[in-house]
């Protein structure tokens, strides 16, 4: 297959390039394919014509998207509707990557959210990228959404944030009131690649690993597994501002998301904790 990945030098896109071997893979990145550039990006897909355009670039500094004006737009609503119509006009599929942030987060964590649950964006970020998701299915047919949370592979992350922390100092403090699922890139871009193989139906699925716990939970898991000795203090949201004196946009509460759309094409979603030993394994850690 010939597959086209923007946005390729970000983490998730090292995660599908490695899943996706053995394809012809063209990678660009915003020096050789700027996805907010109309009219480069119409060019590009229509002298290519590739079958699959997975898109990985985006804005994805939450609270910088606060204050960085147009460009947050640009870059995740502007680029997919690009993509879109270039994908329109040569006939590839476009798959496209989102997030939690387009609900509200702010649903009972006894629950979590389907596909079709109302959309609340209440950051520059999810109101981007519900713009963007709002975009493709404007304007193609032909599309894959995965709404993804939490991520972490081959990047600056959550899990080597604390891997570092828990290895110079003796007690921090994590958020416990936040819920969702930690995300290895590998299982999201093996998400990517069955749906692809297996010509699943286009649409939007919820692609997260399986399963619910806090960043206080996560940290704790990460120190345990990675035979760290380091105390962590559990916090609330409010109480994370004021220690850490931070200004940072709307995190969401809940950002649980059901997997159940996209078990039932066949795919297996592993637990967090199973993602996360092996994330732990490959960087060496564990
Ligand atoms: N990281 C997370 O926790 C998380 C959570 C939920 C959803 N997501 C989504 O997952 C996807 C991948 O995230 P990631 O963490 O791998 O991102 P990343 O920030 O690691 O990489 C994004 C890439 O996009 C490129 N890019 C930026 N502007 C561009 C432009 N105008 N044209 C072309 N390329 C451009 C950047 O150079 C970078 O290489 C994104 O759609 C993001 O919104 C991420």
């Amino acid at each position: 297959m010939k597959i086209l990945i923007t946005g390729a030098n970000g983490m998730l896109a090292k995660s599908v390039i490695k899943r996706l071997e053995g394809n012809e893979i063209i990678c660009t990145d915003v020096e050789d394919l700027d996805i907010t550039n109309e009219e480069t990006v119409k060019e590009f897909v229509t002298k290519i014509k590739p079958e699959y355009i997975i898109n990985c670039a985006a804005f994805t500094a939450v609270d910088k998207a606060e204050t960085a004006g147009e460009i947050v737009e640009k870059i995740n609503a502007d680029g997919p509707r690009n993509l879109a119509k270039a994908a329109k006009e040569n006939d590839s599929v476009l798959v496209h990557v989102s997030t939690d942030y387009v609900f509200g987060g702010d649903l009972d964590v006894e629950k979590d959210y389907k596909e079709d649950d109302p959309k609340n964006p209440v950051t520059a970020y999810g109101i981007t990228k519900l713009h963007g998701e709002e975009a493709i299915i404007e304007n193609l047919d032909k599309y894959y959404i995965f709404r993804t949370a939490w991520l972490y592979g081959d990047g600056n992350n959550f899990v080597r944030t604390m891997l570092k922390l828990g290895e110079t100092k003796d007690e921090i403090n994590v958020v416990a009131d936040q819920h969702g699922s930690p995300t290895y890139a590998e299982d999201l871009a093996n998400f990517i690649g069955e749906a692809i193989e297996k010509k699943i139906p286009y649409g939007i699925y919820n692609a997260t690993n399986e399963g619910y716990t806090t960043w206080y939970d996560f940290t704790k898991a990460i120190f345990e597994y990675a035979g760290i000795v380091c105390r962590v203090n559990p916090v609330t949201t409010e109480e994370y501002i004021e220690i850490m004196k931070v200004t940072q946009a709307k995190r969401p509460k809940n950002s649980q998301m059901t997997k159940e759309k996209l078990k039932a094409q066949g795919i297996e979603v592993p637990e967090w904790e199973d993602a996360l030993k092996r994330y732990l394994k490959a960087e060496g850690k564990m």
